[in-house]
């Protein structure tokens, strides 16, 4: 069944109606789309474009379709062109002349503009939720470690000592960004297009902004044209998504590296790791390899996004309707990405020791014995050149720069006193670094703290 017949003498091809539809994908929607002919057969009604009485049973049928999908009573039918001739169909079917007064002053193309933000809307709410459920963990992880001292990498060389609750904490910031980014972009999805009708408006009395007090928009777009055309909601939506994939993908990463033997830093739990089929001793981290391939699917979404929309004049094409199977897929990818990563890290065991035997090395303390000289009146400089002459000399002893004697140091520069070895103990470089921002432990532990109270904040927002 199609909605546009009059004028067509012959059917259209079973190929050419296989291409054509999007039932396939967009069936997804049917609440919404109930949910926005609810709406819109209101409007009509108390602005008297039809009859009270046509509305409500309208309203009705609707309520009824509905519940028959959710029963399994009704199954959207496959070969329908889309969700919205199915329900339309399937309404006139029900209910007769009626039906077929819903789409007065409506047209199909600011049907499915509304339809995607309205479904759209409770999509970025449920992301937004999943990833602050994620910071939550990682504010309890970084409290719990707050005080585990770790080797902070810069080229995935040993740099500086830091600690592992102040590493989890920079995950937490970039997901604090991304639940921001994911309210502004709420914010700007948050107009209704309906009433833009095809691209032109209409010349019924329509109340654009009752319908939208309905469906729970902040007001209506300000431009028929623009309303029926505008995509950027998918594509800023795409766009948030895949900063949220960067941010996932690193740290899986990461955690990929720390499950290592050559690291050890951590062991995932057994319900997030896999085996191999002949190696009796693997234990792999699918999970979060996963996670960092799964990025890719996200950020082709967003490339298809792009692309399809980067060509086409206003207002409506047909191009556009490929713009669901890409934004669905980026949300549901997100949602089962960070489905699976929150318990993940949640339940992954933390190896302290080993992390601290890989700072005990690589002379990550050099900057502090640096900056012992600096403070003792030596230009930094100059200290930063002692300094490395004294790991090459402990390189050519087989030591480091705690063992080595102090006759060594002073023959390099004779303003060292025993002093420095305060200085370049692992512990008090890390518990020195209290500058704002920095990895000593009372930092990180009130860091955590404000960060967990920050989620607990975001679940109960609005
Ligand atoms: N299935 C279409 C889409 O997803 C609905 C809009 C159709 N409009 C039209 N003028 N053919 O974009």
């Amino acid at each position: 069944m199609q909605l546009w017949k009059g004028r067509f003498k012959k059917e259209l091809s079973k190929t050419t109606n296989d291409f054509n539809s999007s039932i396939s994908f967009d069936s997804r929607m049917y609440r919404e789309d109930i949910e926005g002919s609810i709406a819109h057969a209101n409007m009509l009604g108390r602005c008297g474009i039809i009859s009270e009485e046509s509305s409500k049973d309208i309203i009705e049928g609707l309520k009824k379709i509905q519940s028959d999908i959710e029963s399994g009573k009704l199954t959207i039918d496959p070969e329908a062109e889309d969700i919205h001739t199915f329900i339309e169909g399937e309404l006139t079917k029900r209910i007769g002349d009626n039906g077929k007064r819903l789409h007065t002053s409506r047209s199909r193309n600011d049907q499915v503009a509304v339809d995607v933000k309205l479904y759209l809307k409770k999509e970025v709410e449920a992301v937004k939720k999943l990833v602050t459920d994620l910071i939550g963990v990682i504010a309890k992880k970084a409290e719990e470690y707050s005080d585990t001292v770790m080797p902070g990498y810069t080229h995935l060389q040993r740099a500086q000592p830091i600690t592992f609750g102040h590493h989890l904490l920079a995950y937490g910031e970039m997901l604090l960004r991304d639940v921001s980014r994911l309210s502004d972009c709420l914010k700007r999805m948050d107009e209704m297009p309906l009433g833009s009708c095809a691209l032109a408006g209409t010349t019924y009395p329509i109340d654009r902004e009752y319908t939208a007090g309905l469906l729970g928009f902040d007001g209506v777009t300000n431009n028929s044209l623009d309303g029926v055309s505008d995509r950027d909601y998918c594509i800023e939506f795409a766009s948030v998504l895949s900063i949220i994939m960067v941010h996932l993908s690193r740290f899986s990463e990461e955690i990929i590296m720390w499950c290592s033997w050559e690291f050890k830093f951590v062991e995932l739990d057994d319900a997030f790791s896999t085996g191999s089929s002949i190696m009796p001793q693997k234990k792999n981290p699918d999970i979060a390899e996963l996670v960092r391939g799964k990025s890719g699917r996200v950020f082709g979404d967003t490339m298809t996004l792009l692309t399809v929309m980067k060509g086409i004049p206003l207002a409506y094409n047909k191009d556009m309707q490929e713009d669901k199977e890409a934004i669905f897929d980026a949300v549901d990818t997100v949602k089962m990405c960070l489905t699976a990563f929150t318990p993940m890290l949640d339940t992954m065991r933390v190896l302290p020791q080993n992390m601290r035997k890989a700072a005990a090395g690589g002379f990550i303390n050099a900057t502090d014995c640096a900056d012992w000289l600096t403070k003792n009146g030596v230009p930094f400089r100059d200290a930063y050149k002692a300094t490395g002459e004294l790991v090459a000399r402990c390189i050519e002893l087989n030591t480091d720069l705690e063992n080595l004697p102090i006759e060594e140091y002073k023959a390099v520069c004779e303003v060292f006193s025993e002093d420095v070895y305060n200085a370049i103990s692992l512990d008090n470089c890390v518990s020195r670094r209290t500058s704002f921002g920095g990895p000593a432990p009372e930092l990180v532990k009130e860091q955590a703290k404000r960060m967990a109270a920050k989620a607990e904040e975001l679940q109960v927002e609005p």
